[in-house]
Parts: C-alpha cells; sequence; structure tokens
C-alpha cells in the first residue's frame, strides 16, 4: 500500500521571548493566572518588520535541509494560517518565492487552528494521486499582530511561529493513516476577528473599535474545545481499530493545558503520552503541531514505526485529527 510519509520536520520560532511576567506590566494579569489558566510561561513575538511568511520560509528552509531536497522539488506549498501576510495573494505565495519553489502549486488554507490538519488531510489526497509528488505543508501564523494587548482575556495566550512538514509516497506501512476534518459555522462568534473583510470593511471607525483584533468568548470555546478534541480523538482510534494503548503519542494544537487535561480525562487517555510544549511558546494557532513534531522528531525522541494522533481545533469552529505511523 502507498502511504503520505512524513520525510522531513522543520519550524522556526523569532528569538523574542515575551514572559508572563512581562504582561504583568502590560494588563491587570499575573503569572500566577496564566500558568494556573493555561499553562503558558512565555511566548515568541516578532518585530515590526516580519511577516508570516518569513517565518513559514525558515521553517521551510529547515525542512528541506532535512529532507537532502532542493525547494524545485517542491510540488505542492499548502500553508495554515489565520494571519496571512495580505488578505491577498496567499502566504503560500510568498513562502514560494521566498524559497525559490518554482515548480509548487501554492495555496493556503483558512480554517482557524485546525488548519494545519486540514493542509495535512489535502496533502494525503494530492500524493495519493501521484505518490512521486513532494507536498510541503506549514502552519505559520503571527498572532502578535491580530492580538489586542489591552484584552487580558486574549493578549496573555498567543504566540508567534512556524512548523513545516514535507511528505511524499512511499510503499509500506508508515505515513498518513487517517484524517477526520469537522466544522459547526453557527458557532463563529466564540473567536472571531470582526474587521477587515466585506462584514466590516476596514474604516476609521472599525479601526478605533478595535475590530481588527480577536475578539473571543473563552469560556464558551474551552468548554466545546474539550468536547471536540475527545469525540474527533476516539472517531480517529475507532476508525483505525486502534486503542488508546496502542497509541505512543498524542500531539494535540497547543490551546490549553487545561483543556488538554479534561479531554484526556474524557477518554482516559494517559496525559503521560500527551506532548505539551504551550508552556514556552503559547498558542501558535496552526502553527502549534507541526512545531511540536519538529522537536519531537529534532529530539529523536522517534525511531520509526510509532503511532501518533494529531488532533486539534479553532475558530469556526473546526476541529480534525489525523494518526501517522511514523
Ligand atoms: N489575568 C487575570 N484575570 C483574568 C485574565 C487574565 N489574563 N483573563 C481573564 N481573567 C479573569 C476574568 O475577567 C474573570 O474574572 P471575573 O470572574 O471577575 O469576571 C476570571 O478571570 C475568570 O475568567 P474565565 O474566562 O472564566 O477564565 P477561564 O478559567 O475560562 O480561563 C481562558 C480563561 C484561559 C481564556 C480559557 O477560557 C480558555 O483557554 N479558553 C479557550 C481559549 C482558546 O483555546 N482559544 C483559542 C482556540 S482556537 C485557536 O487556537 C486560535
Amino acid at each position: 500500500m502507498i502511504r503520505s510519509r512524513i520525510i522531513a520536520t522543520g519550524a522556526y520560532v523569532p528569538p523574542k521571548v515575551l514572559t508572563n511576567f512581562d504582561l504583568e506590566k502590560m494588563v491587570d494579569t499575573s503569572d500566577e493566572w496564566i500558568i494556573s489558566r493555561s499553562g503558558i510561561r512565555e511566548r515568541r513575538i516578532v518585530e515590526k518588520n516580519v511577516t508570516t511568511s518569513d517565518l513559514g520560509a525558515e521553517a521551510a528552509r529547515r525542512a528541506l535541509e532535512m529532507a537532502g531536497l532542493t525547494a524545485d522539488d517542491l510540488d505542492f506549498i499548502i500553508v495554515g494560517t489565520n494571519s496571512p501576510d495580505m488578505s491577498f495573494p496567499c502566504t503560500g505565495c510568498f513562502i514560494q518565492a521566498k524559497i525559490g519553489a518554482k515548480k509548487a502549486a501554492a495555496f493556503d488554507v483558512s480554517a482557524g487552528c485546525t488548519s494545519f490538519i486540514h493542509a495535512l488531510s489535502l496533502a494525503d489526497k494530492f500524493i495519493k494521486e501521484d505518490p512521486r509528488r513532494k507536498v510541503m505543508i506549514l502552519g505559520a501564523e503571527i498572532m502578535s499582530k491580530i492580538t489586542d494587548w489591552s484584552d487580558r482575556g486574549t493578549c496573555v495566550l498567543f504566540g508567534d511561529g512556524a512548523g513545516a512538514l514535507i511528505l511524499t509516497g512511499e510503499e509500506g506501512e508508515r505515513g498518513v493513516l487517517s484524517t477526520h476534518l469537522h466544522s459547526d459555522g453557527s458557532l463563529w462568534e466564540l473567536l472571531y476577528i470582526p474587521g477587515g473583510g466585506s462584514a466590516n470593511p476596514s474604516s476609521v471607525e472599525t479601526v478605533n473599535g478595535g475590530m481588527h483584533y480577536i475578539k473571543m468568548a473563552g469560556n464558551q470555546l474551552f468548554k466545546v474545545a474539550v468536547r471536540a478534541l475527545a469525540d474527533v480523538s476516539v472517531e480517529a482510534l475507532n476508525f483505525n481499530g486502534l486503542t488508546s494503548e496502542e497509541i505512543d503519542l498524542m500531539i494535540p494544537h497547543q490551546a490549553n493545558t487545561r483543556i488538554l487535561e479534561a479531554a484526556a480525562k474524557m477518554i482516559n487517555f494517559p496525559m503521560e503520552k500527551v506532548f505539551l510544549n504551550i508552556e514556552k511558546f503559547g498558542n501558535t494557532s496552526s502553527a502549534t503541531i507541526p512545531i511540536a513534531l519538529d522537536e519531537v522528531n529534532r529530539a529523536g525522541k522517534l525511531q520509526g514505526g510509532e503511532k501518533i494522533l494529531l488532533c486539534s481545533f479553532g475558530t469556526g469552529v473546526t476541529w480534525g485529527s489525523a494518526v501517522i505511523q511514523w
């Protein structure tokens, strides 16, 4: 059987660290509140002149280096992002130009923090069409530029970064075993940016009203997220005929440690097998999973053959999962 195998990973986070103690000086919050409610200690923030495609291009270069490929080898570049460089053209095209991937077809997918799972699902389908293809998928975000730094309910949660994977077709057991995608658009008001689109085109009024920033009903989203992550994980296990014991590692979207603990408890999944790096990077939206996967991979924790469950949720509301055999 031909499967879509991940042959390389790469990630890049900007060097500037913003700690909870820094945030204490900016809004009415505390390190104790942030760490106990979210699990976050610090996050990375870009300098003013850096774009989402800059972060993505650096993650892409690192993945290409690991794969021993050049940018010319890529057939597709698919970018999950909620913080594109511009409304158009897509961030994928900017990354394509920056790395010089001349023959690749580049485009973005926008499905909240779940976008990376959507990108993975599409990559799997492109490779099943033609296993010789080399597909790069990325999650790349600059959340700091769409965050209201006076809103303590959201500004403590997010960070900037990018992660990239390269996949190609290979005969055997290793690769993507399944992907599952879901959404419920009736819940859009739980997390959104009201301004800058066709509903509220940018104007002096939208900017003065802070409508270009994230609005979030955190408490309600929390409950939806727990249920969604639990349901989509069970769906993935059942689809593959696997039990929790047979999963070596869960790499979930890093939004909030308490959400992950509640979801894991709901499905009886041991927290020891749930990978967490939210403490260092906060919520980098669609970039959390590829950044985490790169960290695990480069730390030499994967020998080959491990079964890894990826799961995510995000604005939309969207949620999804993937099972891969490393
Ligand atoms: N510091 C101190 N106090 C705060 C802060 C803060 N940074 N933020 C909120 N509070 C206060 C609130 O005002 C509230 O005070 P009140 O009781 O006097 O009104 C109190 O803390 C409790 O607020 P809750 O919102 O109920 O706190 P909760 O325990 O739900 O934690 C949090 C808030 C961390 C936002 C949580 O709801 C959450 O993580 N929700 C999910 C958010 C999420 O994952 N979003 C992204 C998903 S999609 C994506 O990744 C892009």
